[in-house]
């Protein structure tokens, strides 16, 4: 057998002067792995005597204990110096100020949705979500739009191949995320929802995806008066000018009754389109009060619960504000169209400190 003291001062002084890793790998392979010196040794234990067998076996064992502890310290400093390097070579000045050339702008879709989710906030909406792969139940059903309903063939719904009798489908307006709300909250209930929605169209104010808001408030008491007053609310927010003229024009939606769209005044004095007082209108959102099947398929007494809800689309309303003429170009990912409609990244929508600073035209 060879001296135990000699092996055990040799190892530990490789284990000490490795310089990484595969290096101690290496020790802890030669020593300890199955054919490594120590374990060769313990092998031949079996040839002693009892006596010398069990003090060799505790000899060895030591042995064994203390190389496999030093490879282990020597593993943690690699891994603690490695940390350190890592750290400091990946350290970040969070304080530096932007810097003035940085060409990332942030997409018109993003910033008009940070806007109008300030402006919600601000008046105690909660924000929900909702799956883009919806249900028949959800998208359709529960929103009182039975099977061969013909407001089902007033969406241009995507379906997902199956055999399933709910069927699945890319959603097609946000208001399946008002089931889903009611569904899991107990009233009063105040959440504005935005999210993708589908529909197989296209043209210069359609694509097969864009964004919608769906708003549902639920508690005792709300009533149309409620609702006109939160979205002319909204609308002088948005469109950053005091006064507004808005109307209401009966409409149908099978989720709501009575149902309106709203229309906000505009002019189009030398073919330019600006909000505010003026000759013309202009149809910006579905709304209305929440039609009593609706709260009854998602369990809500109707006797003792009401509530209105409305829903906007998303580029439509950013078009409108800043002046971008095609709603195709928001999904072509043109770098030069998102430097010129784009804005910048920490001009970020703040009631207080203003919606956009940029007001859509320094950019
Ligand atoms: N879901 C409707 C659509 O996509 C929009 C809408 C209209 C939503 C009226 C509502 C509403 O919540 O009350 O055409």
């Amino acid at each position: 057998m060879e001296n135990i003291e000699q092996l055990r001062i040799e190892l530990i002084s490789s284990v000490d002067k490795a310089e990484n890793m595969s290096a101690l790998e290496e020790i802890r392979i030669s020593a300890l792995g199955k054919k490594g010196r120590i374990t060769g040794m313990m092998k031949t234990l079996g040839s002693l005597n009892k006596e010398e067998r069990k003090e060799a076996g505790q000899t060895l064992n030591k042995l064994k204990n203390e190389v496999a502890n030093a490879i282990d310290s020597r593993k943690n400093i690699f891994e603690e110096t490695e940390l350190d390097v890592r750290l400091a070579t990946e350290k970040v000045d969070v304080t530096l100020p932007i810097r003035p050339e940085s060409h990332g702008r942030i997409h018109p879709t993003s910033q008009t949705l940070d806007e109008i989710v300030a402006i919600f906030g601000q008046m105690g909406f909660d924000i929900a979500e909702g799956p883009d792969i919806e249900d028949d139940f959800h998208n359709f059903t529960a929103l009182n739009i039975p099977q061969n309903h013909p407001a089902r063939q007033m969406h241009d719904t995507f379906y997902i191949a199956g055999e399933d009798e709910n069927k699945h489908l890319l959603r097609t307006h946000t208001s399946p995320v008002q089931i889903r709300s009611m569904i899991k909250q107990k009233p009063p209930i105040k959440i504005i929802a935005p999210g993708r929605t589908y529909r197989c169209d296209s043209d210069i104010t359609h694509t097969p995806m864009f964004h919608q808001i769906e708003g549902l408030v639920i508690d005792k008491t709300s009533h149309m008066g409620h609702l006109k007053g939160c979205l002319l609310e909204f609308i002088k927010a948005y469109f950053e000018i005091d006064e507004v003229p808005i109307r209401f024009r009966p409409s149908f939606f099978p989720f709501t009754e009575p149902s309106a769209e709203m229309d906000i005044g505009c002019s189009r004095k030398g073919g330019e389109l600006k909000i505010g007082a003026g000759e013309g209108w202009l149809e910006i959102l579905g709304c209305g009060m929440v039609h009593p099947n609706v709260l009854a398929s998602c369990g809500i007494d109707t006797d003792e619960y009401q509530g209105f809800a409305f829903g906007l689309g998303l580029e439509r309303i950013a078009m409108l504000k800043y002046g971008i003429p095609d709603l195709r170009t928001f999904f072509e990912t043109d770098l030069r169209w998102l430097k010129h409609y784009g804005f910048v990244p920490l001009d970020i929508p703040s009631m207080t400190r203003g919606l956009s600073m940029t007001g859509g035209t320094a950019r």
